[in-house]
């Protein structure tokens, strides 16, 4: 085999509820990357925020016990480097002993293989850190991903763009406090009963209720503000298919998936946490519903969706226009509502870090886990050279001797002596 030429620091854990999750799909795209070409080195951020490395990381049995995982990680920082790497470090033992028989860990990443969901992993941080660590990485860009976890703005954009959504009311907490009553009856006059409150900016389906009455309603919304300082109401669609999409590649460049239907474990509209990641296996489940391994992959769902051609078509067409408008790079899942009665298809999210990275539905479609995150990787490097290729800095020196002069803190004008 040869010796791999790209050192990919595969980013998992986060400080958001979805840690588990995250540290599911992460490992599973460390275990599909093609050996010869790529070094995974795992980043683990614990809960608590602190950053680690070592190989023991990727192995998901030391997830099992955390004080293990203590004992066998090594706590690193973060460093820039020459453009276009970033440099970790391991973070120097407190005592001095320690560190002079020591040779503190060094190592050098040449991409980010971001694998964490939800919060600061999903909403743009990450990606804004990577960005001004000078370092590529997959999947989407600050805005796209700042835009995608925000259930508010992604609906906004859509609508912008003449793509359906169902009708909603976006509540700010400061506005809520003041006004119950009013905003209340603005939903139910606007949107009627039974509705749907989510907080905007969670996913996971955390803190997200049914009301199909007033009282209800405020419970919910209530119940929506422990999570985020922002609400959205919608109209429920009672007579619910949910049909899912990925896309891969940059905007120039995007293919979309085969579609999944996501089945609910009861009656229950929503698809709960524990329906989309902690289903036992059951071995008896009808051929028709493929079951990956974990992770998003546990989830009961019809791939592909039974739709009719022409129907998948405009759905998977739809998907690229949304991946486009978002700016997405790497691997996205949007995800639709359809309505049983009317045959009508809402956008109702993206997910610019998808569990499991879709793999599940890629491999359907002909693309392999390890050529997905090849496909994922090539997006992120394509992306950032693109990106390097722009004027960032001037070869002028600003600050030389002459242009100083008049410069209020500078000791040529006297202001500093
Ligand atoms: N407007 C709606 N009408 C009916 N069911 C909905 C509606 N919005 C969401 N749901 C249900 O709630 C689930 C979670 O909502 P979603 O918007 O996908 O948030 P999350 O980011 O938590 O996955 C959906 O998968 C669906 O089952
Ligand atoms: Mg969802």
């Amino acid at each position: 085999m040869s010796t791999p030429t790209c050192t990919v620091g595969v980013v998992l854990g986060g400080v958001a509820p979805e840690h588990e999750v995250s540290i599911i799909s992460a490992l599973q795209a460390a275990a599909a990357l093609d050996r010869s070409r790529y070094r995974p080195i795992p980043l683990y951020i614990a809960k608590d925020g602190t950053w680690y490395t070592g190989d023991a990381l990727l192995d998901v049995e030391t997830y099992r016990d955390l004080d293990r995982l203590r004992a066998q990680a090594t706590p690193v920082a973060l460093h820039p480097n020459r453009h276009g790497t970033l440099r970790i470090v391991e973070v120097p033992a407190a005592s001095r002993w320690e560190r002079m028989r020591h040779t503190p860990l060094r190592a050098t990443i040449d991409v980010m293989l971001l694998g964490l969901h939800g919060g600061p992993g999903e909403d743009g941080s990450i990606q804004g850190l990577c960005e001004a660590m000078g370092v590529p990485y997959t999947g989407s860009g600050v805005v796209g991903s700042a835009i995608g976890i925000d259930k508010v703005l992604s609906k906004e954009l859509c609508r912008l763009h003449d793509i359906p959504v169902v009708d909603f009311v976006a509540l700010r907490e400061s506005e809520w406090a003041h006004h119950e009553d009013e905003q209340l009856d603005r939903c139910i006059d606007m949107l009627g009963l039974p509705l749907i409150v989510k907080p905007a900016r969670c996913g996971s389906s955390i803190g997200i209720d049914r009301a199909d009455t007033r009282a209800e309603l405020d419970a919910a919304i209530e119940d929506a503000f422990r999570y985020d300082s922002k609400v959205i109401v919608e109209e429920a669609v009672t007579a619910l298919r949910e049909i899912n999409c990925s896309v891969l590649g940059t905007p120039a460049e995007a293919e979309a998936s085969v579609l999944e239907e996501p089945v609910p474990s009861s009656e229950e509209e929503v698809l709960s946490f524990q329906d989309k990641y902690m289903r036992e296996d059951d071995a008896g489940s009808s051929g028709a519903k493929a079951r990956g391994p974990e992770g998003m992959a546990s989830l009961d769902r019809i791939i592909p969706a039974e739709l009719d051609s022409g129907r998948t078509t405009a759905i998977q067409e739809q998907a690229v226009r949304i991946f486009q408008l978002f700016e997405c790079a790497g691997v996205a899942r949007i995800d639709f509502m359809m309505d049983r009665n009317t045959g009508a298809v809402y956008f109702n999210e993206i997910n610019t870090i998808p569990g499991s990275f879709s793999f599940y539905l890629w491999e359907p479609s002909g693309v392999p886990f390890d050529r997905l995150m090849h496909r994922m990787i090539q997006a992120a490097q394509q992306r950032f050279s693109e990106a390097s290729g722009r004027i960032r800095t001037y070869d002028v020196n600003l600050l030389s001797e002459r242009s100083l002069s008049g410069f209020k803190g500078s000791k040529s004008n006297g202001s500093g002596s």
